[in-house]
């Protein structure tokens, strides 16, 4: 059954196209030359998980960026050695020079991926002493304007803060595959006192020029120097928003609606009874799964059929629901209202070049996946920034680009993933910084 089919479509012959140059929000993310972060700080102050999120983001923004970890290469050069804290004692010379080897093919991959067509690079290493880094910035003057090198310090002297770090992140490390916890303790604090010998801070008179971010305590306090450009801000934003913690993320698609059952495409129907039944079941399974949480967030649309669902978590002083417009389904224009097999029949042409590539077309008066995409940003940085466990009632399309993000895939590989009806996808951090997905079926079908 189709409603609402306005007159006006049968003049549009071809649904709203853009390429992916001239369809960009941000204009920083056209045009870019190389650009490189480098990590400052101490073992264990959460380097590598910086470095990661902002991947995930650049990569997102359709930034190419790829990570480039030191440690990493450090054990594919000397993979037969043992990595104690020994390897790390800046008093031995033999252990110095290894290091620098592991920073010169550092150094080869990332002018490769540059070569390639790669915009970000990230090296992710301690960079702790003020020769390293001048070192480091002598190499990149060969390839990059020094004006494009930014660098991001974490600093952290809460030893709490520390030593959960070193059970959260290093006790399943490759550095240490037989070790037991307590054992990873001892020789990892050993590591950081190595460190620690010639560590010197970012901001000294040696450093006015260079273009750095840091940051103290998990965002405390923030310092930027030379920070100007587009793209620097941009990042310093990100970086602000950033928690240190993974959360436990769940997202949903809203309970069955009205539409839904008749198969017809947007619309702000209500939900049905089946529907209705999903927003209790998802209460129930939420309580349980967080129940020893004080304190969760639930996002959902300002779509009946999203807000309806949400309703069940209302009146709670556990659960905090808050609506947001970026996370109404995409917009499906003209034919809200409508459905697929009625398009394929009526407008073949428009079926046919939106099914061919969904990412880029939209339908004709609405919104493609890329622009569904740029408008998720902001809750892509709430989740960054959250510190509890955040449940996402959302539509197909957008759980479709959550997902993406939240998997590390690229923004152009999401229009195909299944997000199953009455079901909740649960995203955590399991031992490595992996990202894992676990599917719940909520028995409703
Ligand atoms: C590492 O080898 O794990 C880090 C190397 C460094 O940047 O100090």
């Amino acid at each position: 059954m189709a409603t609402n089919l306005t007159s006006k479509i049968c003049d549009i012959s071809e649904p709203v196209t853009f390429s992916s140059q001239s369809f960009a929000t941000d204009r920083w993310v056209t045009n870019l030359k190389p650009y490189v972060i480098a990590t400052v700080g101490l073992p264990a102050r959460g380097k590598s998980y910086t470095a990661g999120r902002l991947n995930r983001w650049l990569n997102w923004k359709g930034l190419k960026s790829r990570v480039f970890n030191l440690g990493w290469y450090r054990r594919e050069l000397y993979p037969s050695e043992s990595m104690t804290h020994e390897w790390f004692d800046p008093d031995k010379e033999d252990q110095v020079s290894k290091r620098e080897k592991s920073l010169s093919c550092c150094i080869d991959d990332l002018k490769r991926f540059f070569e390639g067509g790669g915009i970000v690079g990230i090296i992710d290493g301690t960079n702790s002493t003020a020769t390293r880094r001048e070192r480091l910035q002598g190499i990149l003057a060969g390839f990059i304007d020094a004006n494009r090198i930014l660098w991001v310090e974490k600093i952290c002297d809460d030893p709490e803060s520390v030593l959960e770090n070193i059970l959260t992140r290093k006790v399943h490390h490759e550095d240490y595959f037989h070790a037991s916890p307590s054992e990873v303790v001892e020789d990892f604090s050993k590591r950081i006192q190595h460190y620690e010998k010639n560590y010197t801070r970012l901001g000294g008179p040696a450093d006015s020029d260079k273009k750095f971010i840091q940051i103290f305590n998990v965002g405390r306090k923030v310092i930027l120097n030379q920070i100007n450009s587009q793209l620097d801000l941009k990042l310093a934003y990100f970086l602000m928003n950033l928690h240190s913690k993974h959360i436990t993320i769940y997202l949903t698609r809203h309970g069955e609606s009205v539409a839904q059952l008749n198969q017809i495409i947007g619309t702000d129907s209500d939900l049905t009874e089946r529907g209705k039944g999903y927003s209790d079941r998802l209460r129930d399974f939420i309580d349980r799964e967080t129940a020893k949480e004080d304190k969760m967030s639930v996002f959902c649309s300002t779509l009946k059929r999203s807000y309806k669902t949400a309703s069940s978590f209302l009146n709670s002083g556990k659960y905090v629901v808050k609506q947001w417009k970026q996370l109404d389904e995409i917009n499906g224009g003209h034919f809200e209202g409508s459905t697929y097999s009625i398009i394929a029949e009526k407008w073949p042409k428009i079926y046919k070049l939106r099914q061919g590539n969904k990412y880029v077309y939209g339908w004709p008066g609405g919104e493609s996946y890329q622009q569904m995409i740029a408008r998720l940003e902001n809750i892509l940085l709430e989740l960054e920034r959250g510190s509890h466990p955040i449940l996402i009632i959302a539509h197909q399309a957008i759980c479709r680009g959550i997902y993406a993000y939240l998997m590390y895939l690229l923004p152009e590989e999401c229009t195909e993933i299944e997000i199953k009806s009455h079901c909740v996808y649960k995203f955590s951090f399991e031992k490595k910084n992996e990202p894992t997905v676990t599917r719940f079926d909520l028995g409703l079908g």
